[in-house]
């Protein structure tokens, strides 16, 4: 069995000889996160995606990460290790149904989350991720109408946290974020009384209520640099955990479990299908490769970089 040093150490080869980039979501396994180039929550690593000069991406995320890389690169080669890697939140905002939505609520100001697929973002005004969220709802003229798809909590919080009670929201939901238990969490709360909870604006809202901190990925880690405490619970994917403790190894981080405690569920499972070794058969094949309809890809990059445009 080849272990992960000689998979990392062939990745990196190839890397340089391909002048390919690595890029990598912090809910990858800790071996990807180790041979990106660049780590990143979803805002950032759109940033990353749309500034390389590689000749190759590889992204090590899923399948809307690698989309959203390739609407921004369109000439460069887009590699995603497993194409199987998708995202339930993406899959619960079907293009067809959406359209019908966007039909019967005309004249709304269309956003939405990064975490859909390239044809809803084609039918979209301004994108946003879990980083930018508000800010690009509070750019928007307060007398227009909005629709914000696809996850119900995210949209749900930016409601309450800007005011505009107006937002109509597509019913879409992360069965990881979803799955937090509000029962374990009080209950880790009453053990671990001097702890902090960070938390996802993607989970529901007893849990972002229960919360001390709510924001992204890159806001979790940022806010406990800021913060200077001892001891957090994290109710995000498990995979923040790895940079979390190696950015503040002192600190004790306290995953908060799913409802399910048997199932693992604040794994993604999806981020956890890119392994060290499918990213090196990627990378010396140059295959399974992003493409994207030319019209659908020139419409869908039209509301990343409205997004990307407001610093
Ligand atoms: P962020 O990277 O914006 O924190 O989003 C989390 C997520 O669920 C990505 O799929
Ligand atoms: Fe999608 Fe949820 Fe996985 Fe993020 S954690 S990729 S939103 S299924």
């Amino acid at each position: 069995m080849v272990d992960n040093r000689t998979w990392a150490d062939k990745i990196r080869a190839l890397k340089e000889q391909k002048n390919a980039v690595i890029l990598a979501h912090y809910y990858t396994r800790p071996e990807v996160q180790q041979v990106a180039d660049f780590v990143g929550d979803s805002l950032a690593l759109s940033q990353q995606a749309a500034d390389t000069d590689a000749d190759i991406i590889l992204f090590a995320g899923v399948h809307f990460m690698a989309e959203t890389a390739k609407v921004l690169s369109p000439d460069k080669k887009v590699l995603i290790p497993d194409p199987e890697a998708g995202c339930s939140l993406a899959d619960s905002c079907d293009a067809e149904a959406f359209r019908r939505f966007l039909e019967a609520h005309p004249d709304h100001i269309v956003v939405t989350y990064v975490n859909t697929s390239v044809e809803v973002k084609a039918m979209t005004d301004i994108c946003c991720t879990s980083s930018n969220a508000v800010k690009v709802i509070r750019s928007l003229p307060a007398d227009r109408k909005i629709i914000f798809a696809p996850d119900r909590n995210l949209g749900d919080y930016i409601k309450r946290v800007t005011g505009r009670n107006d937002i109509v929201l597509w019913d879409g939901a992360c069965h990881v974020h979803e799955n937090f238990s509000l029962e374990k969490l009080l209950a880790l709360k009453k053990e671990h009384p001097g702890a902090k909870v960070l938390a996802h604006p993607e989970c529901k809202k007893p849990v972002l209520m229960a919360a001390d901190f709510v924001g992204s990925t890159a806001a979790i880690i940022d806010f406990v640099g800021t913060d200077g405490g001892r001891e957090y619970l994290i109710a995000t994917e498990s995979g923040i955990l790895f940079e979390l403790r190696e950015k503040y190894p002192d600190v004790n981080f306290i995953p908060v479990p799913p409802i399910d405690s048997t199932c693992g569920c604040n794994d993604c499972q999806y981020m956890k299908l890119v392994t060290l070794e499918k990213i090196c058969r990627a990378l010396e094949t140059e295959t399974p490769e992003v493409v994207i309809d030319e019209e659908i890809r020139r419409r869908a990059e039209r509301s990343i970089r409205n997004m990307l445009a407001l610093k």
